[in-house]
């Protein structure tokens, strides 16, 4: 295959990937064109880049689409994957984040670590001697993100100038990294929520200086109907993420103003599309007819989960020269 070599300052091998935030706008877009480019070329061009490689799995809450996306891009590109949950995942629980961090950095060669609280998963890494991807803390979810962008991309070219508007509880995991993502590539990004599940002001300051050289925008609403004008992409995620059960009842009533329907479209441009992480729940956050229409990205969104962490892992593991390795 001809992957282009990732240039020097964009050279992520040994990286974490545990916040978008860490990383710089060049590096980002890199890991796009590597995601683009390795998606183009099919998946047998790449089958040794992983050769002999192992990537271990610890996940502390369910998933469907990120362990299997995982697991598949790690044996496309021809390592192997060992997957650990309940009480087999050993961060924080059986030994500490660091024990457990230096005994796998002696066996695998990468690892992805899904977390309730964001705090082990930077202790474990902090320790580990391998790059550790943060596969969705309570947080961030830096992997969905880069799919995200990638679909994006995909679909408009660009994202300099893209408005895109998140609706629903805009303090979560997912919400802060599709706002990492948006902004540092030159994107406009809108939240639309109550005050009670509005990003902090931190958060917000945050953003604002991530986009600053890039041109990447950021604004709260409280108003879905002011948020939604003129929008490009119209984004959601549950109401209430794994680990905040207890608040569902009172994150349905305050968010329901904010649930995509059809209506929610007519403020929007005319070709704005529909993007969800999955997994949704139609009739809450958002309407059957709006996730199962033509406007939905939401499959599209999920494919590109593997084509972004084959980059990845290309990226993290390796020095990123494609066949020349
Ligand atoms: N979007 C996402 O991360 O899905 P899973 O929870 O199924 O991995
Ligand atoms: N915000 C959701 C995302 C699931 C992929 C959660 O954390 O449960």
């Amino acid at each position: 295959m001809t992957a282009t070599p990732l240039a020097p300052h964009e050279n992520l091998q040994g990286r974490h990937f545990l916040d978008l935030g860490e990383f710089q706008q060049a590096e980002l877009r890199a890991l796009v064109r590597l995601a683009r480019e390795l998606k183009s070329e099919g998946a047998a061009s790449a089958s040794a880049l992983l050769r002999g490689r192992t990537l271990a799995l610890l996940f502390e809450k369910p998933s469907l689409r990120t362990r299997v996306s995982f697991e598949v891009a790690v044996s496309s590109l021809g390592g192997q994957a060992l997957f650990a949950t309940g009480s087999e995942m050993l961060v924080g629980t059986r030994e500490t984040p660091e024990d457990a961090a230096r005994v796998l950095s002696r066996y695998v060669d990468a690892v992805v670590v899904r977390t309730h609280e964001h705090e082990p998963l930077e202790r474990f890494a902090a320790a580990a001697g391998v790059p550790v991807i943060n596969g969705l803390s309570a947080l961030y979810h830096p992997c969905q993100a880069f799919a995200d962008v990638l679909t994006m991309e995909e679909r408009f070219g660009s994202l300099e100038g893209l408005r895109v508007v998140y609706l629903g509880d805009a303090r979560n995991n997912v919400a802060t990294s599709l706002a990492q993502a948006v902004v540092m590539l030159g994107g406009s990004m809108r939240f639309a929520s109550p005050l009670s599940h509005r990003p902090s002001e931190a958060t917000l300051e945050r953003l604002a200086k991530l986009g600053a050289s890039s041109g990447g925008r950021v604004r709260a609403f409280t108003d879905p109907v002011r948020a939604l004008r003129g929008a490009d992409v119209v984004y959601t995620d549950v109401w209430t993420s794994m680990g905040e059960e207890h608040l569902h009842e009172r994150n349905a009533a305050m968010l329901l103003p904010y649930a995509v329907t059809e209506r929610s479209f007519t403020y929007t441009a005319p070709h704005a599309v529909f993007m969800h992480c999955l997994p949704a729940h139609r009739g809450q956050e958002v309407a059957a007819a709006v996730i199962d229409g033509t406007r939905s990205l939401v499959f599209d969104q999920a494919e590109n989960r593997l084509h972004a962490q084959r980059a990845l892992l290309v990226a993290l593991i390796t020095d990123g020269k494609g066949t020349s390795l």
